[in-house]
């Protein structure tokens, strides 16, 4: 019998679990769901039987795919595989796909939630001020941009976007004004929203050159990942561009220092949590356990990613 090995540190809710289990009923998988463990010593021993595995911000290292003897399938219930070792498991014939799109809603509603905690002084009881007429700089218009695009349009936010991978046409025809480079785009909008992968050509490439160009008083969101900023060089921001406010769902490595010096320019959220709504998790769940058994049972590669 097929065995699916469902490893998340971070839950799926309850609801999810449940449709994921009825899935895996029907096409007569075996599975189990590997919760909140505690280490990657734990995953590994949990994998040594595992036909295919279903994770979210899991690390998947080279020991893990070492030790899954019988490893066919990854699936990343989500949008981002930087988590995922893809060399050693194309080394070893395992296909890695994702679940783009599934959780992007989820996303976007918390970077415009948190943007507006940001404008109202973290809802301390002072005036703040508002989105509508403010300037969006939108930098990657893949599935969460898009969706960010939407809803900052309902706040009256005047919307931009620079992505040198997806056609002019394409982001224009939602009603986003693109830019031609990172830089104009920094510097003529009040808020910069990243939706960026962390890869080799993003990791550490919101750096100061970047951010520098940002006007005075803008705000950087990053409901992406960490690793794409420089974090030496964004201290040196929020030292010389005085009102420079950064709000994040990845918190920075050196999240105390800056708390502690511009508690009210930064805001982090206590655990990454922008794909953590019921929705999300049923949505990229039941995608990744359909793109198992569609792999498995009939070879459908779509979204595989190696
Ligand atoms: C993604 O890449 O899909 C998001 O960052 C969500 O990550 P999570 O599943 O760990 O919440």
């Amino acid at each position: 019998m097929t065995k699916v090995l469902i490893a998340t540190v971070k839950p799926f809710a309850k609801a999810a679990v449940e449709q994921i289990k009825g899935i895996f009923d029907e096409a007569g998988y075996e599975f189990s769901f590997f919760e909140k463990y505690n280490n990657q010593d734990e995953l590994i021993e949990a994998v040594q039987d595992a036909d295919a595995m279903i994770i979210r911000s899991d690390k998947i290292t080279p020991e893990v795919i070492a030790a899954a003897k019988n490893l066919k399938i990854v699936v990343r219930a989500g949008a981002g595989y930087d988590n995922v070792n893809l060399e050693a498991a194309t080394a070893k014939g395992i296909v890695v796909m994702n679940t783009p799109g599934q959780n992007s809603n989820a996303v976007a509603e918390l970077a415009l939630g948190m943007m507006v905690y940001q404008m109202r002084n973290h809802f301390n009881g002072t005036p703040g001020s508002e989105l509508k007429g403010k300037k969006l700089g939108i930098h990657a218009y893949g599935n969460v941009g898009k969706n960010v695009a939407r809803i900052a349009k309902g706040f009256g936010m005047e919307v931009f976007a620079f992505d040198p991978f997806v056609p002019k046409e394409t982001i224009e025809a939602d009603g986003v004004t693109v830019f031609d480079t990172a830089e104009e785009m920094y510097a003529n909008c009040d808020f910069v929203s990243l939706h960026i992968p962390a890869n080799k050509q993003t990791i550490q490439s919101i750096n100061f050159a970047l951010l520098s160009k940002m006007k005075k008083g803008a705000t950087l969101v990053n409901t992406a990942r960490k690793e794409v900023i420089h974090e030496d060089e964004l201290l040196k921001i929020f030292e010389e561009n005085q009102d420079f406010c950064y709000i994040s769902d990845i918190a920075p490595d050196n999240r105390a220092l800056i708390e502690d010096k511009y508690a009210d320019r930064c805001f982090f959220t206590p655990k990454k949590m922008g794909a953590q709504t019921a929705e999300a998790n049923i949505n990229a769940g039941i995608a990744a356990a359909n793109q198992i058994i569609g792999y498995l049972n009939d070879g459908i590669t779509t979204f595989k990613v190696n």
